[in-house]
């Protein structure tokens, strides 16, 4: 037997217990007459003790261990002289009598404790040292406690845990594929799944009724603090579901989730729609946890002398309370913030509102203190309110308002991590515009039915007007989550194909399969997916999803641990009929 206990459970009801540990060296602090060993396994840390007097050999033996050694110790459990009430195990110590140990270990390049030394690149380049450190096994087992816990509630609701292929086709409509060549069919490929949308829709044609998957999914896509090339989705279907049917169900799944794993009360999601989101907080993600909503402004600031507000599609702005008496530089730099090219805004109007009703603004030019008055008015603004604005394209104009109010919630610290506000976007647009491209694209997925007071703009009308079956869910402004009821009829479907600009031919070429099979009795169905690994850093307040992912890529997608992607051996490239010269430096 390697060990009797872990390093985590010994207490002050174990004294004088002769027991065994193994674990890793964290720390060892020579004091002369007496040294002590942090010990350290995934539990938790004991301490181990040896006397100089009593027994020099061990000690002298204890002394030359290192950083991370793994060894095994014996001893008794004995009280501590001094106590450390911040660990479980801070009553005891262990009065060692024998060091065996299992291997040793190369100083480690950056220290394993909470707050290391090591930079991002050498942390992900020894991922399994920065796995040892408490802050990231803390979350590996947050991530592990958050899909138990969702698989049991699925479980206890009747839904079927069913695995779905990795291998599938690529289809168009969506990020872009990794593809994988095919070594038995010379030139074709598979795709990796971007979600498994289309099987879990056959799963339910299939009558398993409800359906999840904590699955990986692949996307070769530009990554982010949110987004990685493979991340974990907890997909969900349902046959004979309403949209309400499905945000019930899983707003019921979140409140269970927040109890369980944060001790929270999470009830009072709120709604909005996809228009009025965009509208209020120019985001489809809003944050809500502050208000700071957007006025529109284009009746009381336009037809005066100012051009760029009389030439502007839309004049919106926020209020920021308190920020009256920001200084110049402090302007400067919200000007500075919107003009980044991420943002792209020409210019920023800002007015403070000061005592006795008087205003100060980057625009007296062109306004008088009445039409000021006004303005902040429209604001409900008091003196000590800053008002910031911005003009332009409607779109283009709203998205830039809404970084600088997620900018002025952080300046103001209304975007507290410990506290979760929960909103359901509803009714989104069924096709987005694209200029590059010039045509229309699914908003969601094409899979995704049309509201049915909407279906007849697909024959005749705006089908810019069409909404959707869609919903998202979102919590402190991340998109944790999205789905929508699905269109279970053959002659919709094709007609969103062709709306998309599909031929027939390629559509059933594209999508056959799904088509054919709504012709078999596919009941009405809908459901949504999870992003997994948002999820755990959003319930944990961090912003990158990487922290909670075992083995992440960097931002060029590379795992710099494995050193992946990398080029193939010539006899594999040749199996595969695939011809790249490597130059002999590749090589
Ligand atoms: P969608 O594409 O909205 O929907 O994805 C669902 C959720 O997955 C998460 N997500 C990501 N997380 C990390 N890295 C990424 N690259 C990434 N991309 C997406 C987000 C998102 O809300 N099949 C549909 C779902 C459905 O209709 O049921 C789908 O995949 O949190």
């Amino acid at each position: 037997m390697y060990r009797t206990n872990t390093c985590g459970e010994l207490n002050s009801s174990n004294i004088q217990q002769q027991v065994c540990l193994c674990g890793w060296v964290q720390r060892i602090r020579n004091l002369g007459g007496m040294t002590f060993i942090d010990l350290r396994d995934r539990y938790g840390i004991t301490q181990l003790a040896f006397n100089m007097n009593t027994n020099a050999e061990l000690c002298e033996q204890a002394r030359k261990l290192g950083r991370e050694y793994v060894i095994q110790v014996k001893g008794k459990v004995v009280e501590r002289f001094n106590k450390n009430k911040s660990i479980p195990t801070g009553d005891i110590e262990i009065d060692v009598t024998e060091i065996n140990i299992l291997n040793a270990s190369k100083l480690p390049p950056f220290t394993i404790e909470d707050h290391t030394d090591g930079g991002d690149e050498l942390r992900m380049q020894y991922r399994y040292l920065d796995l040892r450190r408490n802050t990231v096994l803390k979350n590996m087992v947050f991530r592990h406690q958050l899909a138990i816990e969702t698989r049991n509630y699925l479980n206890q609701l009747d839904f079927l845990e069913i695995e779905t292929p990795f291998l599938i086709r690529s289809t168009p409509e969506g990020a872009r594929d990794f593809v994988v060549p095919s070594r038995l069919n010379i030139g074709q490929f598979y795709a990796l799944p971007q979600s498994p949308q289309q099987f879990k829709q056959l799963l339910m044609i299939a009558g398993m009724d409800k359906y999840f998957q904590i699955v990986r999914c692949f996307r070769d896509e530009d990554l982010r603090a949110d987004r990685q090339p493979e991340f974990t989705q907890i997909d969900c279907e349902m046959a004979f579901v309403t949209q309400e049917d499905v945000i019930q169900l899983f707003e019921n799944l979140f409140i269970h989730l927040f109890k369980k794993l944060k001790n929270i009360e999470l009830n009072n999601f709120e709604r909005i729609s996809y228009h009025n989101a965009m509208k209020r907080y120019g985001s489809d993600k809003p944050d809500m946890r502050f208000d700071m909503q957007f006025v529109e402004l284009n009746h009381l600031l336009q037809h005066r002398d100012f051009k760029i507000f009389n030439e502007a599609e839309l004049i919106i702005g926020i209020c920021a309370k308190g920020c009256g008496s920001y200084t110049r530089k402090q302007i400067d730099e919200l000007t500075d913030f919107v003009k980044r090219p991420q943002i792209g805004a020409s210019g920023l109007v800002y007015v403070q509102c000061l005592d006795n009703n008087t205003f100060k603004s980057s625009v007296d030019k062109f306004y008088t203190q009445e039409d000021l008055q006004n303005l902040a008015a429209a604001f409900n603004a008091t003196s000590g309110d800053l008002l910031l604005i911005l003009s332009g394209k409607t779109e283009k104009t709203r998205k830039a308002l809404g970084e600088l109010r997620l900018e002025m919630g952080n300046r103001l610290n209304l975007r507290d991590k410990e506290h979760f506000k929960a909103v359901w976007v509803v009714d989104f647009p069924m096709f987005e515009w694209d200029e590059e491209t010039q045509r229309f694209y699914a908003k969601h997925h094409p899979f995704t039915s049309p509201k049915p007071e909407d279906v007849a703009l697909l024959d005749s009308g705006d089908i810019a007007k069409i909404n959707a079956n869609a919903y998202d869910l979102v919590i402190n402004g991340v998109e944790v989550g999205g789905g929508s009821i699905r269109i279970h009829d053959r002659d919709l479907q094709k007609k969103i194909f062709r709306t998309l600009g599909f031929s027939e031919s390629e559509a059933q070429q594209q999508f056959g399969f799904l088509m054919n099979a709504f012709e078999y009795g596919a009941p009405p169905h809908g459901g949504i997916a999870f992003g997994f690994d948002r999820m755990c850093a959003v319930f944990n307040g961090i912003d990158s999803i990487r922290d909670f992912i075992a083995f992440p890529k960097n931002n060029l997608g590379r795992d710099v641990m494995i050193n992946a992607p990398y080029q193939i051996s010539n006899e594999q490239l040749k199996e595969l009929s695939i011809q790249i010269n490597y130059s002999e430096k590749d090589e």
